[in-house]
């Protein structure tokens, strides 16, 4: 989809983010102070989606000084903008900042029954490393997935 540019995002934004975190995530929702955090941490990249000065989106991923390892948070697309390629260049966008700033290597955790979330991961070169048992809850199984940043291509060509 054209049209949506790709910023980072500002402390004045924190409680459409939030919003947009609670849309996307109405269990398990990361607190708004947390988000907070993450925007104001040095050490965090926090990119939003903006259709028209609106924001549909963001991602936010962690660099764990002095490793190197990039750690992704969280990824959220408005539900009704979803499949238009948006998450796709949030993460390449992200994965770009990662490795510019030293980033070798990067991890994430997601829901086993998350399917959107994990062949996107998959598309872009996300392999899963274990399986986290009851990590969203009881039953609620996680996988940790992991990326070597140094060995894949973001383009989608
Ligand atoms: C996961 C999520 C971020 C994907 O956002 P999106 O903007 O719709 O993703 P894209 O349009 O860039 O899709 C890229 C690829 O992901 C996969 N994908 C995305 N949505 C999918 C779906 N509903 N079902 C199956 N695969 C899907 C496809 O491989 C897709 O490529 P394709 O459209 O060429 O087939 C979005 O569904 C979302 O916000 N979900 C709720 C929050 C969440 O689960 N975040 C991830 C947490 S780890």
């Amino acid at each position: 989809m054209d049209g949506f540019v790709i910023e980072r995002a500002e402390k004045e934004e924190l409680d459409t983010l939030y919003k947009i975190e609670r849309e996307c995530f109405p269990e398990n929702t990361f607190p708004k102070p947390f988000l907070k955090y993450l925007i104001i941490q040095p050490n965090s990249v926090f990119l939003k989606a903006k259709i028209n000065g609106i924001i549909i989106g963001f991602i936010v991923g962690v660099i764990q000084i002095p490793y190197n390892i990039g750690r992704i948070y969280s990824l959220d697309v408005k539900p009704e903008l979803r499949r238009r390629g948006i998450a796709t260049r949030l993460l390449q966008a992200l994965e770009t900042e990662f490795k510019l700033r030293g980033v070798t290597f990067t991890m994430l955790e997601v829901d086993v029954e998350n399917t959107a979330a994990l062949n996107l991961y998959q598309k872009f070169g996300y392999k899963t490393q274990k399986l986290l048992k009851n990590y969203y809850g009881k039953n609620r199984n996680g996988i940790k997935m992991t990326k070597n940043l140094v060995q894949y291509s973001t383009d989608k060509t």
